[in-house]
């Protein structure tokens, strides 16, 4: 069995990069993530959506807030930008390919196992805390061809932002309604510094920035 890792700052400010080599070195393995919590952790596209529509696990939920991390996305990579100021119709898919990209619930669909279940090859009995992890998933180039590289012309068919089966989310349409009328409003700001040194709230569960520093020239 791999051995359980204790995640740090490292998972929460550049997760990213640590979910990639777990997606490939070891894909459902034990973990005791920031808040303390020991469970699995599950990075790939597949997995994730088996534990989520998995009868034997039970649902713990909380509901996502906020754009930021989209904005912070959009905002580091100017041809996104340049793309939808010139084209506002394009508004819906680019909001679809940052739920995507910087997804707001990191590993908040949090799972309980009511049995013992088996996941990508890898057992876990029941009464365990299962993280999956949305943002691993989105990111994962079986489920999106160049996934590390934000394009609003892509479809993200299958993005998992919102979940996946039976819980996924009731809020939705009017999170994407939100997310529209948010990001039209700021795409005359800039952001104020390099996007590498934003700090990430310590949570794992949600993705949210301490500080959002812009510019309006
Ligand atoms: C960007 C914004 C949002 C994101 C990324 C988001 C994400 C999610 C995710 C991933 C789930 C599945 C949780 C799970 O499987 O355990 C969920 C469920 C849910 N969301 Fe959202 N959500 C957002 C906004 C909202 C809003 C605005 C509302 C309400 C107005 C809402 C209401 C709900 C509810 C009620 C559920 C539970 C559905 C159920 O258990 O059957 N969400 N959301």
């Amino acid at each position: 069995m791999t051995e359980s890792l204790e995640l740090t700052e490292t998972f929460i400010q550049t997760p990213h990069e640590l979910e990639a080599e777990f997606r490939t070195a070891a894909p459902v393995r034990p973990v005791k993530i920031p808040s303390g919590i020991n469970g699995w952790l599950v990075t790939r596209h597949e997995d994730v959506k088996a534990v989520l529509t998995d009868p034997r696990t039970l649902s713990l939920h909380r509901t996502a807030q906020g754009y930021v991390p989209a904005f912070v996305g959009l905002s580091s990579r100017v041809s996104g930008v340049a793309a939808l100021r010139a084209d506002p119709a394009r508004m819906p898919d680019a909001v679809e390919e940052l739920l995507r990209y910087e997804s707001p619930l990191h590993t908040g669909t949090l799972r309980f196992t009511a049995e013992d279940i088996e996941i990508g090859g890898v057992p876990i009995p029941a009464n365990e805390f299962v993280f999956v992890s949305l943002l691993s998933a989105n990111r994962d180039d079986a489920g999106f061809e160049e996934p590390d590289k934000l394009d609003i012309s892509r479809s993200t068919n299958g993005h998992v932002a919102f979940g996946h089966g039976i819980r996924h989310c009731l809020g939705a349409p009017l999170a994407r309604l939100e997310g529209r009328i948010a990001i039209g409003r700021v795409l005359d700001l800039h952001l104020a510094v390099d996007p590498d040194t934003l700090t990430w709230r310590t949570s794992s569960l949600m993705r949210d920035l301490e500080v959002l520093p812009v510019r309006t020239k």
